[in-house]
């Protein structure tokens, strides 16, 4: 039995995304089969895609290669020796990060330990939201040791990391703050953040005494929200491309710098998943693109104004 996948054949813009057919692959080992029903798109894809960033120079001698870190599906079928999951049970992953990926694709095998059990409050599609963003945001609010009562700027709290990142930090009771254009300020307040309309000001002017820094944007943006901070205050960056630039005036401003890089974690999984499941966490789907729409899902990213996620629907 054949099945699709979606490959990056050399770097270049969206329209190099091609599709290829393969056998449908064998579990070795350790793993399970997965029939994937939503893939997530995340701006690493994107990012590598052009060719741009570490996860790009990582894999320029491995192409075609197949993007996706984030899977929903069902497990149909097992290696030998997986016994965590049964065939027919749904799943979420963050799969191969970061180098091996292959979320682009219909059947995928991958390790048994990198997936968790769907609850059966939680949607396939709400799942394939949050591994990745998620879980980026959930690390970023634990880096930075968010604390009841402490005023938190989060920079693009609409993205698919900054709508999770704002409901994690409402949810340890602290002052969020947060920017996004003028088309984002009523859903942002629905999530219970300040919204700032970067349009109108720059973060700078509108904002001041700030204990916490979760830059989302990077760049100029961010070294502009420095000057919200107050003294001591923290900052993780999340764009790894300006993380060292952002850090660097942090500390010489005197706070407390560090750029990220997430880490997939099953256990944080179950707890976000069961946090949607019982309705403390929402995620956010702008769209859901079969996957044969692969070039307007990666433009709709590029742009940088995805409300939440976009996902590829992988079963049509
Ligand atoms: N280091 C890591 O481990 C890691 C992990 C995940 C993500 N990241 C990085 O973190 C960044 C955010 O990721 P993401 O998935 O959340 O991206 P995303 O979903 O593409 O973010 C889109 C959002 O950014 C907002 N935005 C764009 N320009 C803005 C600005 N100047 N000020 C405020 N908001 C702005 C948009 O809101 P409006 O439409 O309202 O402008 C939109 O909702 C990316 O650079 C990504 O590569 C790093």
């Amino acid at each position: 039995m054949k099945c699709k996948q979606i490959v990056i054949p050399e770097f270049g813009s969206a329209e190099v995304l091609a599709f290829q057919e393969i056998d449908i692959p064998q579990p070795n080992a350790g793993e399970v089969l997965v029939k994937i029903a939503y893939a997530g798109v995340n701006p690493i894809d994107v990012k590598t895609r052009a060719g741009l960033g570490w996860a790009a120079a990582e894999n320029k001698d491995n192409l075609p290669w197949v993007p996706g870190y984030d899977i929903s599906g069902v497990i149909a079928g097992l290696g030998e020796g997986a016994q965590a999951f049964e065939v027919g049970q749904e799943v979420v992953g963050f799969i191969g990060f970061p180098l091996r990926a292959g979320g682009y694709s219909q059947y995928v095998c991958v390790p048994e330990t990198e997936l968790t059990a769907l609850p059966k409050t939680v949607a396939l599609d709400a799942a394939a939201a949050l591994p990745l963003a998620g879980q980026t945001a959930a690390q970023a609010i634990n880096k930075a040791q968010v604390q009841e009562g402490e005023r938190v700027l989060i920079l693009a709290g609409a993205g698919g990391v900054g709508h999770i990142a704002v409901q994690l930090a409402v949810a340890t009771k602290a002052e969020v703050y947060t920017t996004c254009s003028e088309r984002n300020l009523d859903y942002l307040a629905t999530l219970g953040a300040h919204a700032i309309n970067y349009e109108f000001a720059p973060a700078s002017e509108r904002l001041s005494d700030v204990d916490v820094l979760i830059d989302l944007v990077g760049g100029d943006v961010a070294l502009d929200a420095l000057k919200c901070l107050k003294d001591n205050a923290r900052v993780i960056t999340t764009p790894t491309i300006t993380a060292e630039l952002v850090c660097e005036k942090a500390k010489l401003l005197g706070f407390e710098a560090s750029g990220m890089l997430v880490s997939p974690d099953t256990k944080q999984m179950e707890t976000l998943l069961y946090m949607v499941g019982v309705g403390l966490l929402k995620t956010e789907i702008q769209h859901v693109l079969p996957y044969l729409q692969v070039v307007e899902a990666h433009q709709q990213v590029e742009t940088s104004r995805t409300r939440g996620k976009v996902l590829l629907d992988m079963q049509c």
